[in-house]
């Protein structure tokens, strides 16, 4: 395939992500390095159906690299998911001149890139993974995951402090609405007593037995973390395991959106750099329809909807060792 682009739009789309402005950055100055001009799309594909253009130059993306949030702003755009939203947008990409699209975002996103694309002569739509879930298929981390985890467990770390000083168990719900991966890594990290996430359904009998065994072995506070997906969830199964244990003191704390916030590490602007410079020269090259990845530290192409189909290996056995290593 070759196709020559002269001019790129870029938008971040779906829940932002620590690191998004970073891929913003490297995808304006690999284009504009190219001698390919840049528009950056204002909220979303709801900027692209609302004609939300502006101009983007090197300079524009000076003092990002470290800012969290999308400087691009970003929606869950409802008019993108039917077919006379997207062709709105396709028609006012047309009108610019835009010979091709760069989204960042999660699985929401590459669905509506890849309907975009197929309803429009595969038209060149090319993704990065921004997303804190680290729930899509070819990319070992997504950009934001690392960023949110260490946001996790700085904060558990500090709520650990006070259920170690009050004798409270703590269930604590971090997000991830339809993938366990925060739950599971800042688990294992904070060495959580259990760890619940949507990809299983916990045992509440099984739990409580693991508090007792706690308890009688005079571990008297403890850290339980449930995804925010999970099939019980935070509030309820506190309910249940103090029914059971009356006399103990226990807490549920929604750790919410402070998770999606704040200076993205150093590996999430490392990954967003590396793939937002990939990401033009795949296109470049003349292939779109993939979402840019890396994997054992090398670039990777994934078709759209191969991305988005949540084959990324979710290793239970990690929630039984996680449990091990807390006893
Ligand atoms: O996809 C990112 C994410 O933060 C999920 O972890 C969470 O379930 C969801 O977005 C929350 O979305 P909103 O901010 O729209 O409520």
């Amino acid at each position: 395939m070759s196709h020559d682009i002269r001019k790129i739009a870029v938008l971040t789309s779906g829940g932002d992500a620590p690191g998004m402005n970073a891929a913003i950055r490297a995808v304006v100055r690999t284009a504009i390095s190219e001698k390919i001009s840049v528009e950056g799309v204002m909220h979303g594909y709801q900027g692209l159906i609302d004609k939300e253009f502006i101009p983007l130059y090197g300079s524009s993306v000076s003092g990002i690299i470290q800012r969290g949030g999308t400087f691009l702003k970003s929606s869950r755009s409802k008019e993108f998911r039917t077919p006379e939203g997207r062709a709105k947008a396709y028609q006012n990409l047309q009108d610019e001149s835009i010979d091709a699209l760069v989204v960042i975002g999660g699985d929401g996103t590459f669905h509506g890139a890849e309907l975009l694309m197929l309803e429009n002569d595969n038209y060149p739509v090319i993704g990065l993974p921004g997303t804190i879930d680290n729930d899509l298929f070819g990319t070992d981390l997504t950009i934001g995951y690392d960023t949110a985890l260490n946001t996790v467990v700085d904060a558990v770390d500090k709520i650990r402090d006070t259920a170690g000083s009050h004798d409270i168990i703590f269930f604590v719900e971090v997000m991830g609405r339809d993938a366990g991966y925060i739950a599971l890594n800042s688990g294992i990290a904070v060495g959580a007593e259990n760890i619940m996430v949507p990809e299983e359904i916990t045992d509440v009998d099984k739990l409580i037995v693991k508090i007792e065994q706690d308890q009688r072995k005079k571990k008297t506070s403890g850290i339980i973390i449930v995804a925010e997906g999970d099939k019980i969830g935070a509030v309820e199964v506190a309910r249940l395991v103090k029914e059971r244990m009356p006399n103990h003191e226990m807490r549920v704390t929604v750790l919410g959106h402070i998770q999606r916030g704040g200076s993205p590490s150093c590996m999430d602007r490392v990954l967003a750099s590396k793939l937002g410079y990939a990401a033009v020269n795949i296109l470049k090259e003349g292939r779109w329809g993939v979402m840019v990845g890396e994997m054992n530290g090398k670039i990777t192409e994934t078709p759209f909807d191969k991305a988005t189909k949540r084959e990324n290996s979710f290793d239970k056995s990690l929630l039984e060792m996680a449990r091990q290593l807390s006893i």
